[in-house]
């Protein structure tokens, strides 16, 4: 596992598009693994200025990412679709057929396994993760097996709780969840995840322990051969 402590968030930001850029540079036609949330904005609002600046294209790059709220429009707003649209897809030259989201707005599990099974065709050259307060990855909440594959998970309420500063209420934080497995997750030949703020130092410090057990979800990256963890210092302040 290696480690990468900088400053604050926007060096953070900097240096995981440094990574992906990087592997785009090597490998054109990579197949990427992307994540949402609060902590990869920054992230991808760094890979659109270098797209804009002729540092990258996306134009041969496929996309599978990580998850999405069952029940919820992809144009709602706080849809992952939507997310995804905003913040990367709309301003780089992607092609809209080579990008992949599970399709959660009705029958949630046969949507889960033709997801699976696009993933089992496929390889992932690299997975960007953010991680949940609880040490969820995707939306693999504590307790879910190493060996799941992409599933409907019923989010745990600290994860609605946290998620709850998106919508107008709790009671429109939806219950269910599309999200790839943890098993779809480790098999990533290359997995980078950022840690972001004070409020993830606890979340960053359990990691860091390199205790293994499915009470915290990201622990199983210890198992990976090849992680990449970015924190900044207010992640990893309580870690040092
Ligand atoms: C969300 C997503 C995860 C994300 C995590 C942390 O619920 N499903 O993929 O990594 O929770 O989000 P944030 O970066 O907003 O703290």
């Amino acid at each position: 596992m290696k480690i990468i402590v900088v400053e604050n968030y926007e060096q953070l930001s900097n240096e995981a598009a440094k990574i992906i850029i990087n592997q785009l540079q090597k490998k054109p036609n990579s197949v990427m693994g992307l994540a949402t949330g609060a902590t990869p904005m920054g992230m991808y609002e760094a890979l659109r200025k270098a797209y804009a600046n002729g540092e990258v294209s996306f134009k041969d790059v496929t996309t599978f990412n990580l998850d999405e709220y069952c029940g919820i429009d992809p144009n709602h707003p706080q849809s992952y679709h939507y997310y995804m649209q905003q913040n990367l897809f709309n301003h780089i030259d992607v092609k809209p057929e080579n990008v992949h989201l599970p399709s959660a707005t009705s029958d949630w599990n046969s949507a889960a396994k033709s997801y699976n099974d696009l993933l089992k065709q496929t390889k992932i050259d690299l997975q960007v993760l953010g991680i949940g307060s609880n040490g969820h990855i995707g939306f693999n909440e504590p307790g879910t097996s190493f060996e799941q594959e992409t599933f409907v998970v019923e989010l745990a309420e600290k994860t609605r709780l946290d998620n709850q500063r998106f919508f107008n209420s709790l009671e429109e934080v939806p219950r269910f969840a599309i999200t790839m497995g943890i098993k779809n997750i480790m098999q990533a030949k290359q997995i980078l995840l950022l840690i972001s703020g004070k409020n993830k130092a606890k979340t960053a410090k359990r990691l860091l322990e390199g205790k293994v057990g499915t009470d915290f979800p990201a622990s199983v990256l210890h198992l990976h051969k090849s992680v990449t963890i970015i924190l900044d210092e207010d992640a990893y302040g309580l870690a040092k």
